[in-house]
């Protein structure tokens, strides 16, 4: 199978790319990536000189490098994407365009051309929050933050092309993902690199908002799951069951490394806020997948990763990344 991904450079893509060229020795794989914030050239050092595996620096907004890369692949996987809910609060304008009209974009380009399938990557974040059980994939769309609008927008672009044009796509929105290459300015590197560097670690509000965890390659395996069995003009919602409120993700965080929790700051709240997240994965569950890593084990791989693997992140932990909000609190 040969495969375009996008924004196969960041966290969950490279992770991805890893996974694919590991699981399945006849794959190859384009990876077109414009360099971003969440990406990191380091992500894929060890595959860089992989046969099977090609890299394109370029955007999914440029349509001419896109028509030329998808000329001969079977399947489109787009993870790229502007990932940072705060910062699109301070500059929503790229999360538009990365996120929704660079979707349009590829969107656009696999109409022209013949028989590939595109999976898209979407966040349970299109669904906003919910106080009582779980989002169904039947559920309307209710985003909150300028990231996750940006993103459900695509989503529906996406449908819409399938109804429209009989595209061979679908959508999957999985929960908050976790582990290895994940960029510092996200909640539980940041909470392990501050931890290492004893450095207070902000929670938003009062700590209580809810979000459910999953290790990356559960969602990689999900991922492959859906390029191989999902079904056209569906969404898929994926999620481990691991709902958890920040204070505890942070403590069991500080618990492991040994730290105490007076390192933990409470800071003002994040404009529109989502409290609680949650989805209901019964359906991707029924194709056979089921997450493997459990949240424990996990998180202690993933800390270790961060102590064994400083060179990967110190020149990308900057200040201004470690910087907790853009509103409230200096380090
Ligand atoms: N991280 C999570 O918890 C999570 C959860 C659910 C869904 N997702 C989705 O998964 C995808 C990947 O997330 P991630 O956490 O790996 O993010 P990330 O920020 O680590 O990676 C995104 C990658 O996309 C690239 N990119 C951005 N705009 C681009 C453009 N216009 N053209 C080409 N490349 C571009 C970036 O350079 C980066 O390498 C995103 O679509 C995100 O919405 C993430």
């Amino acid at each position: 199978m040969r495969f375009l991904i996008t924004g196969g450079a960041g966290f969950i893509g490279s992770n991805f790319v890893r996974y694919i060229l590991s699981t399945y020795r006849g794959t190859r794989v384009v990876n077109l990536d414009n360099m971003s914030i969440g990406s990191n050239p380091a992500n894929l050092k060890d595959i860089e000189k992989n046969r099977r595996y090609k890299f394109f620096k370029g955007d999914i907004v440029d349509l001419k490098l896109v028509s030329k890369l998808i000329r001969d692949v079977d399947v489109l996987v787009n993870f790229a994407a502007e990932t940072h809910v705060d910062r699109s609060i301070s500059s929503p304008r790229q999360f538009l365009k990365s996120n929704t009209l660079g979707t349009f974009n590829l969107l656009e380009q696999v109409r022209k051309g013949k028989g590939v399938k595109f999976v898209h990557i979407s966040t349970d974040e299109v669904y906003g929050e919910i106080t009582k059980g779980s989002f169904k994939e039947s559920d309307s769309p209710n985003p909150s933050s300028p990231y996750s609008a940006s993103k459900a927008a695509a989503d529906m672009l996406v449908l819409s092309y399938c109804r429209t044009y009989g595209l061979d796509a679908l959508v999957t929105r999985c929960t908050n993902n976790f582990g290895p290459y994940q960029h510092p300015e996200k909640f539980i590197p940041k909470t392990i690199i501050r931890t290492l560097s004893n450095l207070p670690i902000p929670i938003y509000g009062t700590g209580k908002n809810i979000r459910d965890w999953i290790y990356v390659l559960d969602h990689c395996e999900a991922v492959d799951t859906l390029v191989r069995n999902g079904r056209r003009g569906e969404v898929y919602n994926v999620s481990a069951g691991n709902e958890l409120e920040n204070l505890v993700v942070v403590k069991r965080v500080l618990r492991l490394m040994g730290e105490s929790e007076d390192l933990i700051t409470l800071v003002k709240d994040r404009p529109g806020h989502d409290f609680r997240y949650s989805l209901d994965s019964s359906k991707i569950r029924k194709l056979g997948w089921e997450p493997r890593h459990s949240f424990r084990a996990a998180l202690v791989q993933t800390i270790e990763w961060y102590k064994q693997n400083k060179w990967w992140w110190k020149p990308i932990a900057t200040k201004k990344v470690l910087h907790p909000t853009p509103w409230k609190l200096r380090w």
